[in-house]
């Protein structure tokens, strides 16, 4: 199956680039099943139950989380749902509501797809979570009865050594292993040794010109002189669409994984 992974969808501009390039891109190659990061959709922080809905109706099957996925409480019950395709990461504590991974059946197949976190700079990375790497051992464990077809592993951090480490260790084990939060694609999309695809960071959807979607006017007193800000979104065009498209019917490995972006 052709499984499309969509970048951090970034505001409003994220969701209408989604609008405008996504039915193209679904028609041009095929694709079974999209997967998007849906933890910066409404204003950049966490996703209300209408943006999740209208993205549904936008095409989108799966949803993955980061450190914003809990900024809305209105969708901590759809969180909740395990018939509802949207997850946070899976290493919070237990007592955090939501589940961590998800099962969507699509074109008679049975995917999983789990979202973890990684180490976040900045005050994020003062919240307690559990490590990834034995999360992620103890979700594969438990989701042998399930006996899925396909495995993604969403991987949200920071740091390039700790993404390009959970490649490896989960390389053989699932289809594929995607990392994002950075907003910023890398150009390492590849197949690894034991057949996962993997690719450190996707990018995102939204505006080009500004710090990750943010505008640079807003954000620049931080650089220069540690001024505090308030975090004003762009709007302006060019806007950019960044994804990686999966080729896999394994739970193991993948074909193929290749970088789609469009700028406009
Ligand atoms: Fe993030």
């Amino acid at each position: 199956m052709k499984l499309l992974y969509v970048g951090d969808i970034m505001g409003e501009p994220g969701i209408e680039v989604v609008e405008q390039v996504l039915p193209e891109i679904v028609k041009a190659e095929s694709v079974d099943i999209v997967i998007a990061q849906a933890e910066n959709v409404s204003q950049g922080r966490g996703i209300t139950t209408a943006d999740y809905e209208r993205l549904k109706r936008l095409g989108i099957d799966g949803f993955s989380g980061g450190n914003w996925t809990m900024h809305h409480k209105e969708i901590y019950p759809i969180l909740n749902s395990p018939q509802e395709p949207i997850t946070r990461p899976a290493n919070y504590p237990s007592n955090v509501p939501g589940l961590g991974y998800k099962y969507i059946h699509k074109n008679d197949l049975k995917i999983l797809f789990v979202s973890l976190l990684g180490n976040i700079v900045g005050k994020d990375a003062e919240k307690p979570k559990d490590n990834p790497l034995t999360t992620i051992d103890k979700i594969l464990q438990e989701s042998k009865t399930e006996a899925p077809d396909v495995i993604v592993v969403n991987f949200h951090g920071d740091f390039s050594s700790e993404k390009v480490i959970i490649g490896h260790y989960l390389d053989g084990r699932v289809s594929a292993v995607v990392g994002d939060h950075w907003h910023v694609p890398t150009a390492d999309a590849r197949i690894l040794p034991k057949g996962t695809a993997h690719i450190s960071d996707v990018g995102m959807c939204g505006v080009l010109n500004a710090s990750l979607g943010v505008s640079l006017d807003s954000v620049l007193p931080r650089w220069i002189n540690n001024m505090q800000t308030r975090n004003i979104l762009e709007v302006a065009k060019p806007w950019q669409f960044n994804a990686v498209l999966i080729d896999t019917d394994n739970p193991t490995s993948a074909r193929s994984i290749k970088q789609i972006q469009k700028i406009f």
